[in-house]
Order: structure tokens, then sequence, then C-alpha cells
């Protein structure tokens, strides 16, 4: 192999999984609401991704999440309460994103683009989600997500909960926009999960994502009883007063708009980071998150000539704060074992303030992470809230002579930091598995917290679904020797539960009443809930719709299971050994016999991507490439839905030779964009 292909060969492949994982990334943060890589990683991914498509501009592509911004659009296959039954409409002006930017040095390259001498307003970002609310005649008409950018689902009904956005407002212009951030305040995002907690639901990581997940909602009265606020930032529409944002924003102040007093007019880099260092403190006494500051060029017809990129405007850019970080003891480390065995070292610390929230427990990950850094009890460690849900240790302070505390155990100096060799929770041999930085404890079957993190996992809402059985009532009936394993569940008397104490004959009920439903829970969340290691829930379902019966799937072998889309060697491996295991095929025959759903429907045409999810599609005309059944099933396969006459609610006619007059003349009038076949089957390709 030549020296390129060497460098180009592997370049061309991260490309390719940068593009997968930023999608994913987009997928569970405006989605899912549930991210799992910080806004830093993500950006840096992102920057690498610019740098690989500038390297290969052979490998450009239109999908790529380098030209669009992230979706949140209801997508049909989302958990039933939320994003269903909201309509999808157009914007009228599209909804960008912004730059990021985290220096000094990124701040000035924006500035010296600018023409010299402009002022710049700097502004708060606030961590929540954007929303846009139209006004006509006074009256506030519509409120739509940003949803992909082009078109945003209208949640109009629960906007009009939130007392900080007004409904009537007089003296404006006959229609105009007005965008901004709607958010859950600190203490009530505290309180709900207070109550979730109680209620052994599933917690919000953070303000933004419960702010998401409330809008969601199709019940304007509990969205109402959350308490959501908003702040405006952004005015638009035609002949609207004044020259310059900042005029703009006062006047929507007077108009009754809730507008940050926190904005200010810049005319320099220096007054701009004397913003930042103010507010980066400041920031912390506020009811509501920000995670950053934006910069906006004040004179709106200087914005104008800069214009926009395809994802964001050229006269405006975000600094993003730090993520916080924090000096703090660990005093001892602990270990915990997860639900497939994997032993994870955890630091227990002094507690510390971060990001709003107290932190006293954080991850340090696999023992060669904590040899990397040479981290032992009694040092001082630098804690970090990465994605904003499991804080983690970065780093440590230089190592002080003497005890810090008189509670904290010290290694002796010499001694080196060892990771335990049997497992803290049942005392057997852990074994490292050969390229796994983790140990595990191999006891699956007799090791607690195996036990009952499997039993979590299968009743868990996105696998069987059994209300009712939480983390502490696994763990009584788990003491109780009522439950030892997945097929227990299925053997439990109501007797037993209302004997409890605790429980009762209410909670009983619910809990079989949940048993029971889960017998209709289908073939591919079954397999799910089985939990085999790495298949998860997209994977259950790539296999499910292969091996459409479990009796078909117990028989594949590794190369078999390979072929299907996402499962490599390893995912495969552990499959052909669950089913080696004569433990598990007995909890099989048990759950057989309690009457699991262990077969699928037949063979479904699976969706080959989301691409088109939410849009609504004309063909008309005759085409070259492809029959227009063809057409019709590819917009399927990619999640779109075909109808047959143009509104404004189409996203865009596929149009062949001799389209029909008619629907081109509606088009036009609605704006609706015609998209040849050619331009189609690149979008699709
Ligand atoms: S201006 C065309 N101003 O940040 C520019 N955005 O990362 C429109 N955001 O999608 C955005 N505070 O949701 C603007 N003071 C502020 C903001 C702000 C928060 C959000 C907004 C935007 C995102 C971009």
């Amino acid at each position: 192999m030549d020296l390129f292909s060497q460098i180009e060969e592997p370049e061309r492949e991260e490309l390719l999984a940068l593009r997968k994982e930023l999608e994913e990334q987009n997928y569970k943060y405006y989605v899912l609401n549930a991210p799992t890589m910080s806004d830093r990683e993500f950006d840096e991914k992102m920057h690498r991704l610019q740098e690989l498509e500038a390297r290969y501009p052979d490998m450009f592509d239109p999908k790529s999440p380098t030209q669009h911004v992230g979706s949140d659009l209801a997508v049909s296959h989302q958990p039933s309460a939320v994003s269903k039954g909201f309509e999808t409409v157009k914007h009228k002006y599209p909804m960008l994103s912004l730059a990021n930017s985290y220096s000094r040095e990124e701040i000035e390259d924006w500035v010296r683009k600018l023409p010299s001498g402009v002022e710049i307003v700097c502004e708060l970002k606030y961590d929540g989600l954007s929303i846009s609310l139209w006004y006509e005649n006074g009256e506030l008409v519509r409120a739509l997500t940003r949803g992909d950018g082009q078109q945003g689902d209208d949640v109009i009904e629960n906007i009009k909960t939130i007392p900080s956005i007004p409904r009537h407002v007089v003296g404006t212009p006959s229609t105009f926009e007005m965008r901004g951030e709607v958010l859950l305040p600190w203490e009530r995002f505290e309180a709900l999960n207070k109550e979730r907690e109680e209620q052994e639901e599933p917690l919000f990581a953070n303000p933004r994502n419960a702010a998401s997940g409330t809008l969601k909602l199709q019940d304007p009265k509990e969205v109402a009883r959350r308490g959501l606020t908003a702040y405006l930032y952004y005015m638009l529409g035609e002949n609207l007063p004044g020259k310059t944002h900042f005029e703009r924003l006062s006047t929507a102040r007077k108009w009754g708009f809730n507008i940050s007093d926190a904005i200010k007019v810049c005319k320099n880099v220096d007054e701009v980071m004397a913003y930042i260092a103010y507010w980066d403190t400041e920031r912390k006494n506020l009811p509501v998150a920000t995670d950053g500051i934006v910069l906006k060029v004040n004179d709106l017809a200087t914005q104008e000539e800069l214009g926009y990129t395809a994802k964001t405007p050229r006269w405006a850019i975000a600094y993003k704060f730090p993520a916080e970080k924090q000096l703090t003891l660990l005093k001892e480390i602990t270990y915990q074992v997860g639900r497939t065995g994997v032993v994870t070292p955890v630091a227990n610390l002094e507690p510390v303030q971060l990001s709003g929230t107290i932190v006293q427990r954080a991850t340090l990950h696999n023992e060669d992470f904590i040899r990397s850094l040479d981290i032992r009890p009694g040092d001082r460690v630098w804690v970090e809230k990465g994605g904003e849900i499991i804080p983690k240790i970065t780093g440590r302070a230089e190592r002080e002579i003497g005890r810090p505390r008189a509670d904290v155990a010290l290694l002796p100096e010499s001694a080196e930091y060892a990771f335990p060799d049997v497992c803290p929770e049942c005392g057997a041999k852990l074994v490292r598995v050969e390229g796994e930085a983790a140990w595990r404890c191999p006891n699956e079957a007799g090791c607690p917290p195996q036990i009952k993190g499997k039993i979590e996992h299968f009743v868990s809402r996105k696998a069987m679904n059994i209300d009712g059985l939480g983390e502490e009532t696994i763990d009584l009936l788990y003491r109780q020797g009522l439950l030892h394993n997945i097929a227990d569940i299925y053997d439990l008397k109501a007797e037993d539960i209302a004997s409890q104490e605790r429980l009762g004959e209410k909670s009983a009920q619910n809990m079989l009443a949940g048993i029971e439903a889960s017998k209709q829970v289908p073939w591919a969340r079954v397999l799910f809930a089985l939990g085999i290691r790495m298949v998860g829930e997209t994977t259950a379902k790539k296999i499910a719709r292969v091996y459409n019966s479990i009796d078909s799937l117990q028989w594949a072998t590794a190369e078999q299971l390979t072929a299907i889309e996402d499962v490599g060697p390893q995912i495969a491996e552990n499959i052909v050994r669950y089913f080696e295991d004569i433990r598990n095929l007995e909890i099989l025959e048990r759950l057989r016999q309690a009457g699991l759903q262990f077969e699928g429907e037949s063979l479904q045409p699976s969706a080959i991507s989301h691409q088109l999810d939410g849009m609504s599609i004309v063909i008309s005309g005759t085409f070259a490439h492809h029959s227009r059944d063809e057409y019709k099933a590819m917009i399927e396969a990619h999640g779109g839905k075909n109808v047959g006459s143009v509104s404004k609610k189409t996203s865009f006619i596929l149009a062949g030779e001799n389209m029909g007059p008619e629907k081109r003349k509606k088009a036009e009038e609605l704006g609706v964009r015609l998209m040849t076949e050619e331009e189609f089957l690149e979008m699709i390709k």
C-alpha cells in the first residue's frame, strides 16, 4: 500500500464513522432528549468532520450532519406519551443554528471578518429549546419547535400555558415572528425530578431535556403544572420598526415580551470578554440554565449583507462556557457492579457544587484510567459534568505531602494502586477480557447486582414496560427470595406481593396487571429485554426482523448473524453464547410457558432511513429512472408519506416530465419546492 492510501483509507472511514456518530447524537439530543456526549465533544467531532470533508471533496454528501441542523420532529418510533399528534408546519424563515466558539482567539477571528467598527450585541445563551411564535393581528396563532430547521411541530396549545409568553399583543405590525427559548427553571426541574424519583420514573438529565420532554406532551394541563418559562431574543418579519437588533428587542419588551435585561451593546472584543467574564460567574445566580453567550451584529443592514451559511448566520456566533469543573477531595474508591458484570471504579468525593447540582460520586471509568492519571484516595481531583449526566474525574492536582483528612485512608507512598481481584459484591474472581479495559464478574447467575440489574432491565420502559416493579421493589422481592431471575416475575402471586410491608393490595394488583400486559409486548422488545450483552434496542429490532422467532434465532450461527446490519462478530458471539447456556434455556422455556411473544410478524419491509420522516410528498408527472410506484415505495422506505394533492403542508413535489398544470400552479402559489428525480435520488442516495 502506498503512503497516500495508508493515510487516506482510514481517514475516509473516519469520515463515514463520524457522520454516523453525529447523526445518532443529533437524534439522541433532539428527539430522545437524552444526549450521551457533551456539547464540547460534539463540536470537536463536527470540526473534525468538516476538516475531513474539506480534504475529500469527492465524499460530499448533502445529508451530512455538517449540512443540516439536528431535528426534533415527531417521529413514529418514539415512546407513546410524547411527540405524536402535532401538526408539522413549514417555517417561514428557516430556523438555523449558531456557530460555536470556545476562546478569545475564536471570537477575535470572527470579529476580524466583520466590517470594522460594527457594534456587537451580547446576550445570554439560554439552554432550553428554541421556539418560533407567529403573531397575526395581535394574536398568537402558531408556535413551532425548531424541528429540522425547515419545518417544526406546532405546539401552540402547550405554549399558551406559559405565562411569560403573551397570547395577545397591541400596537404591533399585523404579522411578525418572535423567536426565543423555552426553559424549565432550576427550581421546577428539581421538583419535577424529585416527583419522578418517588414514582420510580426515569429522571431528566438536565432542565433542557425536561423542557423539551414537557413541550411535547399531549396534555396542556400537565405542561402548565410543570411551570415552563421563556425568553425571547429575535424578531423577524417585513417592515418592522428599528434599524438595529437592540432597538427591536427594546421595542419587543415594550410590547410585553420577556426580553432579558442582560443584553448589552459592545464596541470591541475587550468589552465582549468583560461581559463573558462577568456572566460566567453571575449566571450561577440565574433561575434558568445558560450555557454561553450569543454575539450578534447589531446593525440590521450589516446583518443582511453578511448573510448565512447552510446552517448558521454569519452575523452571529455563540461562545460556550467551559464545562464546569471543580477540584475536590477523593475520599475513597469503591466499585460498582453493573447488570453485565462490569466492575466500574467510583470516586467518592467531598461534595461539591457543579452546574447547579451537588456531586459526591463520579466515575473513574476503569483500571487503566486510574493508572494513567495515577489517582489515589487522598488526592484532590478535577470533577466535570461531561454530557451533564454522570460526572467524571478528568485529572488530579499536584500531590501534597501528608494526610489531607483524618477519615481518608492513604496508600503507602511506595504501594501501587491495585484493582480488586474479586467481585466486591459476591466474591467471585474477576476476569479481564482480552482487548477490553473492563474487569468483569463472571458469576452472572449468583451475583446480586447482576441478578437485580437484569430484572430491572427486563421490566424497563423500552423493554417489557412492567409498571410497579421499580428498583426498590425488585430489591425487596429479591431479598425476600421471591425474585431470582426474569422468569420468576411470571410466578409472582398477589399474596406474595401484598404481604410485603410497603406494598399492599393496590400495588399487587398494579404489578400483576403490568406483568399480564407484558405478555403482549412484541418479539423485538422481548429480545431486547433478555439483556443479551451488547444487544441494544435498535440491534434487537434489526435481528428480530430477520429472525422472526426465538426458535430460528436459537439455531443461528455467528456467521449467519453477522450478515445482519449492525451485528458484528462480538455481538454474534454473545448471542450464540447466550443460547449455549443451559440456565438461559431453562429461563426461556419458563417464559414461553408464561405466554411471552417469542414470535414476530412475518418479514416487514424495513425502513431504510428516517430521512423523510414527517414529510408529506406529492408525486407528479412521468419519470425516466424509476416508475411512480417505485418512487412511492422509496418515499415510504425513507419515512415519508405519499399524498395526492398539494397543500401548504406539502414538503416538496417530486416532479417528473409533463407535471400536471394544476399542481404546478398550486405549488407556485404556496411556494412548495419542486424537486427533479435526479435531485431526489441524490438526496436519498
Ligand atoms: S439567536 C439565527 N440568541 O441557541 C440565530 N439563540 O445553538 C438565531 N439560543 O437555536 C438564534 N439563547 O435555540 C439566539 N440569546 C440567544 C439564544 C439563542 C439561546 C439557542 C437557540 C439556537 C441555539 C443555537
